[in-house]
């Protein structure tokens, strides 16, 4: 009988310690992130989906089918993921919306956008949420400016190196010098702090910078030096970043894509882009923020995208709309394949349950959309420079 009870005790023990080992390994946010044994990482972006509980059952959708297409390692929500009001409200949303990732167990990551920490709900009770749904975002340094500011690196396949980085940054809310106005920046603590964890990663990585990619909200500056036309003189401060005035209409050749409303950052440069540039290992930078512009430019050695928004609920249009999809192959990760995987295309293909949706327009319609976005492409490509030109893979 000792014997039988003795046996019994130690295969509950055993059973204990393998249900309670992944609860241990996510509180520990030990999930590890590596390239799959193709040599390839792909990243699925979802860009202000800027909703409150119920959220649209098109963006939801339009999530869950973009999943199961292109099978992501990861997802990135870009930040302003919901306007919600209430601790209450923010968490039903918080949990809608990751309820994709969740359910396919596919891991993600936040950044936080300007609406996310502007109502009584704090960025930090917020990012406790989204960890709950297993959220891989930390706060690597809350003595620093804003909330959710880390990086997470990515194995290489055989997992006997980091390859890759991945950077998420703050890049606030509304600009704390009311005199400025405008939106925040990235503040001096924020771009030490990447500074010096890019050096511990070279030290680690045998004096080698580690190749990255950063995730920000808000759009850098220095969109303004790449696609913007400089102004001899003074328009006013909504048109003056940093000291210089850009009249607000892009050049044509100097983006692929569209950009149907201004580039919106901060009027306040404090250096980010310069640490960047120092440093040597960020290839790209992706934003949401501005709704509607869908666009790669290059400047300086690193390219500027800007993520359409993917949800339904917030201000868009339906050229635009859609999940960016970047995939990274160990082979050169100097490099980078992107390619913006559009709503109206989602929602035309056959097995697509996007058109019986609450809030789902006509096949007709997303058609003509279909149509019309080819048409304007097909005018703007004629002017787009050639080492543009292959960054943004068309799908349709
Ligand atoms: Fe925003």
């Amino acid at each position: 009988m000792k014997l039988i009870r003795k046996t019994l005790c130690s295969l509950l023990a055993i059973l204990m310690i393998i249900l309670l080992l992944p609860i241990f390994v996510s509180a520990e946010g030990e999930t590890q992130l590596q390239f799959g044994s193709d040599g390839k990482f792909r990243i699925m972006i979802f860009a202000d989906t800027q909703d409150f509980s119920p959220v649209q059952e098109t963006t939801l959708q339009m999530m869950h089918e973009c999943l199961d297409k292109y099978t992501p390692d990861l997802v990135v929500f870009l930040g302003d993921q919901c306007i919600a009001v209430g601790d209450e409200e923010e968490y039903k949303t918080i949990k809608e919306l990751t309820s994709p990732c969740v359910e396919k167990g596919v891991p993600y990551a936040i950044v936080f956008g300007n609406h996310d920490g502007e109502r009584e709900t704090s960025k930090e009770t917020l990012l406790t949420y989204y960890q709950e749904f297993g959220c891989l975002t930390t706060d690597a340094d809350p003595d620093i400016y804003g909330c959710g500011n880390s990086n997470l690196t990515v194995l290489s396949s055989d997992g006997k190196k980091t390859a890759f980085n991945l950077w998420f940054i703050d890049s606030g809310s509304s600009n704390p010098d009311k005199e400025v106005g405008g939106y925040d920046y990235v503040h001096e603590d924020q771009i030490e702090w990447y500074k010096k964890t890019a050096e511990n990663l070279k030290k680690a990585n045998g004096g080698k910078v580690v190749p990255s990619i950063l995730f920000q909200h808000i759009i850098v500056p220095e969109a303004y030096e790449a696609i913007y036309p400089r102004l001899p003189f003074n328009m006013g401060k909504d048109y003056t970043i940093d000291g210089t005035t850009y009249f607000p209409v892009p050049f044509f050749n100097r983006h692929r894509g569209i950009i149907l409303e201004p580039c919106s950052p901060s009027f306040i440069n404090a250096g980010q882009w310069d640490a960047m540039v120092e440093t040597g290992d960020v290839i790209a930078t992706f934003h949401g923020h501005d709704h509607v512009n869908d666009f790669t430019a290059t400047y300086e050695g690193i390219d500027i995208v800007n993520v359409p928004t993917v949800g339904c609920q917030a201000y868009s249009d339906a050229i635009s709309r859609g999940a960016g999809l970047i995939t990274l192959d160990e082979k050169d990760l100097s490099t980078y394949e992107y390619e913006m995987i559009y709503f109206f295309n989602m929602a035309l293909e056959e097995d697509s349950e996007i058109l019986s949706k609450d809030g789902a327009r006509s096949e007709a319609y997303y058609k003509f959309i279909r149509f019309f976005r080819k048409f304007l492409d097909g005018i703007h490509n004629i002017s787009v420079p050639k080492e543009l030109e292959n960054k943004i893979k068309k799908n349709y």
